[in-house]
């Protein structure tokens, strides 16, 4: 096959960041994509209404000439957060809250301490239809980092999903077999997203043969046999799963430090790593679907009208980009080379 053209995707999980990177992330994304779940996570994060609303209108201002791209906005649920909170979010076009367990990945001190904070705002969500977006994974540094996914299923999630059964919930950046487990047992309101990183790549391509910090995300990469789970649930075709990169750019000194930071920087190369995974399964025909019509589907949002072209062709992943306060981002998959490109 030499293109394949595929109804305009969406990600349904990223991080712009914000200010100058905005004139970087902005323009990667809606390169390809026509509306992206745009996580809180910021410093100070995106909290109630009018951060959000604020924060759409700086993503907006970033987008390329002539771009029709569309946000779509979130909040980052903290232990504050009320009813008349996330009511207000849902009026001024918020479509989902974010659950950082405190502590659990990059800028989420504010998260969540004790989700029984939270009940009557989890009602609330369920009733005005707003979904909630789970980073899964508990922090108590006694559980080992490679299960912390499962003891969040088993000690959250499950007690979350069946005490707000009618709540819309994402498990977001899936990375086990525990968690493909458990949302295609669950019911037809608990979806999942998963990342190009976590469909390629396994913990010894952060480990072996010396430490590699642009494979280095959270959720953490786990063991070959999670990988082969989490490929064999997009191969089924599920309607419960579906694109959201997480692309999470931080600058090259922050990732290649002593303490290195969490996130692969993805958006530049997205669409084209999905479709070479979904080749390398041998289901590309199962790709528009999981990238144009499972997340819309979940949300309750249209399909996209447009489409876009990949065509069968070797490039190379730059291996550094220039930021606009002249910092450098190493992207994921840097320097490496790819069969898919997004014809322009
Ligand atoms: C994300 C970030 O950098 O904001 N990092 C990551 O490794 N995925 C946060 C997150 O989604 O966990
Ligand atoms: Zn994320």
């Amino acid at each position: 096959m030499n293109s394949l053209t595929l109804r305009t995707p969406d990600d349904w999980h990223l991080h712009f960041r914000d200010g100058d990177m905005l004139q970087e992330t902005v323009p990667a994304t809606a390169r390809c994509f026509k509306r992206a779940i745009v996580m809180p996570n910021l410093t100070p994060p995106v909290v109630n209404a009018e951060l959000a609303t604020a924060y759409e209108q700086r993503i907006l201002s970033a987008r390329p000439e002539g771009s029709d791209f569309s946000p779509l906005m979130t909040i980052y649920l903290t232990d504050n957060t009320t009813p008349e909170v996330v009511r207000a979010a849902k009026e001024a076009g918020v479509i989902a809250a974010k659950l950082y367990p405190a502590g659990a990945t990059t800028n989420s001190d504010s998260g969540v301490t004790a989700l029984s904070n939270l009940d009557a705002t989890l009602e609330a969500m369920a009733d005005i239809g707003m979904l909630l977006l789970v980073h899964g994974e508990v922090t108590s540094p006694d559980i080992d980092i490679f299960d912390r996914e499962k003891a969040f299923i088993d000690s959250h999630l499950k007690a979350i999903t069946t005490n707000f059964p009618k709540l819309k919930v994402v498990l977001e950046h899936i990375t086990t077999k525990d968690s493909t487990d458990f949302v295609m047992a669950a019911s037809e309101n608990v979806a999942a997203t998963i990342t190009p990183q976590h469909l390629l790549l396994n913990r010894n391509d952060l480990l072996v043969g010396g430490i590699k910090p642009h494979n280095y995300c959270l959720p953490v990469l786990k063991r070959n046999t999670h990988q082969a789970a989490l490929r064999a649930a997009v191969a089924s075709g599920t309607h419960k799963i579906f694109l959201g990169t997480d692309s999470a750019p931080h600058e090259k000194h922050k990732k290649e430090s002593a303490c290195g930071c969490a996130g692969c920087y993805s958006a530049w190369s997205a669409i084209e790593l999905y479709a070479q995974v979904f080749e390398d399964l041998g289901v590309l025909d199962k790709l528009e679907a999981f990238a144009s019509e499972h997340g819309p589907k979940f949300y309750g949002l249209p399909l996209n009208e447009g489409t876009i072209e990949l065509v069968n062709e070797s490039w190379q992943i730059p291996e550094n980009i220039a930021l606009p306060n002249g910092d450098n981002i190493v992207p994921f998959f840097g320097g490496q080379t790819i069969n898919w490109k997004l014809k322009p």
